[in-house]
């Protein structure tokens, strides 16, 4: 099968992207799934949500092609799952602080949209899901996620507003198609922290779904403090709370994404806005 990479991506900041990308790639793991999350965010959430502190070598560094992609990667596996099965696995590529730079030093570089795609190749095809965590903008970061992706994967949360910024989302990815990765293939929108006591989200979801149809995917991600908590353990939430509601949410997530892949979306509409 060929290797999917999924970039997850929203410009607003808080909307569930790093939880979805620990949260999801533990559970494509789990389903027996060699995976690779890339944390692309200066603030390096990602990377630290999976116990990873130190400075290492990371995305800066393969942006900048002073390391090879595969000399960055850290198992994570003990980090996201209690119970590994028979060819699950998660390495991260790691980001650090001096990912802000990138943005800076790439400006003037004529392929600074192309380098995480590029620092891949050689490497990719040792997986199956490679999950990116862009950061919360629209810029060259942001970029080298959805040049480098197959899929994108936008979290869109519960709340007033959601809609908000998803048409810039979508413009994003009809230019990238365009110009630079005529492979994008498919939108999926992801609603996140749902809390079934307000009616507003039941709400939210009611008008996203009016406006994106197909595009959504039919799981939807509860609210629950246990979601907030398991990154200052380190762990993702299938290994801090296994049985609970977050991690049966994203488990269900993973099933869905994994038989969209089979019977691909091909009738969903373009992501255009
Ligand atoms: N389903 C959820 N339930 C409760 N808290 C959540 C949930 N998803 C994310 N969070 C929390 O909300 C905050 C923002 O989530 P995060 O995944 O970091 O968003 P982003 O990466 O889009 O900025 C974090 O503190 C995170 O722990
Ligand atoms: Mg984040």
């Amino acid at each position: 099968m060929a290797t999917r990479v999924i970039a997850v991506a929203n410009q607003k900041g808080g909307v569930g992207k790093t939880t979805t990308v620990a949260a999801l790639g533990a559970a494509l793991a789990a389903r027996g799934h060699r995976v690779l999350v890339v944390d692309a965010d200066p603030q390096a959430n990602l990377t630290s949500s999976l116990g990873v502190t130190k400075d290492r070598l990371g995305t800066y560094d393969v942006l900048m092609r002073a390391a090879a992609a595969a000399s960055t990667f850290i198992d994570v596996t003990s980090a996201a799952l209690r119970v590994v099965p028979d060819g699950g696995s998660i390495h991260l590529m790691p980001a650090s602080p001096d990912l802000a730079g990138a943005e800076v030093e790439l400006a003037t570089a004529h392929d600074r949209t192309a380098r995480l795609r590029e620092g891949l190749r050689d490497d990719v095809h040792r997986f199956g899901y490679v999950l990116v965590d862009c950061p919360p903008s629209l810029g060259t970061l942001t970029l080298n996620g959805l040049v480098a992706a197959t899929e994108v994967l936008a979290p869109v949360q519960c709340e007033y507003l959601a809609l908000e910024g998803l048409t810039q989302l979508l413009g994003t990815l009809r230019r990238v198609r365009e110009r630079l990765n005529p492979g994008l293939a498919h939108l999926h929108l992801a609603m996140t922290m749902f809390d079934a006591r307000t009616g507003l989200a039941q709400g939210v979801v009611e008008e996203v779904r009016t406006h994106f149809a197909d595009l959504i995917l039919r799981t939807t991600i509860p609210r629950t403090v246990r979601l907030a908590e398991a990154p200052s353990h380190g762990q993702s939430i299938l290994r801090y709370d296994p049985a609970g509601r977050g991690a049966e949410a994203y488990r269900t997530m993973a099933a869905e994404i994994e038989a969209r892949g089979v019977a691909g979306i091909a009738g969903a509409p373009a992501p255009e806005s």
